[in-house]
């Protein structure tokens, strides 16, 4: 079957150089047709970071955008 949802991969920062939190630490899963996916986890565990990255109302970032 084919997957409606691969996500490979992502990594999130937020901040800048000298002050960098990582909010997603390379995440990765597939989703298939006819599949109910939920995103369970603590308070500031990156829920949101995560579906705000895969929808594109934010971008994705990775440590060495901030060398
Ligand atoms: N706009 C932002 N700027 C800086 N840090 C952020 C921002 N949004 C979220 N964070 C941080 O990223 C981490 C994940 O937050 P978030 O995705 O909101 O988690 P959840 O939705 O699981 O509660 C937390 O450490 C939070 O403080
Ligand atoms: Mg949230």
């Amino acid at each position: 079957m084919s997957h409606v949802l691969e996500v490979k991969n992502i990594e999130k920062y937020y901040g800048n150089k000298s002050n960098l939190t990582k909010a997603i630490d390379n995440i990765s899963f597939q989703v298939e047709e006819g599949e109910f996916v939920g995103i369970m986890g603590a308070s500031g565990s990156g829920k949101t970071t995560l579906l705000n990255c895969i929808s594109t109302i934010d971008r994705v970032t990775c440590r060495t955008d901030y060398n």
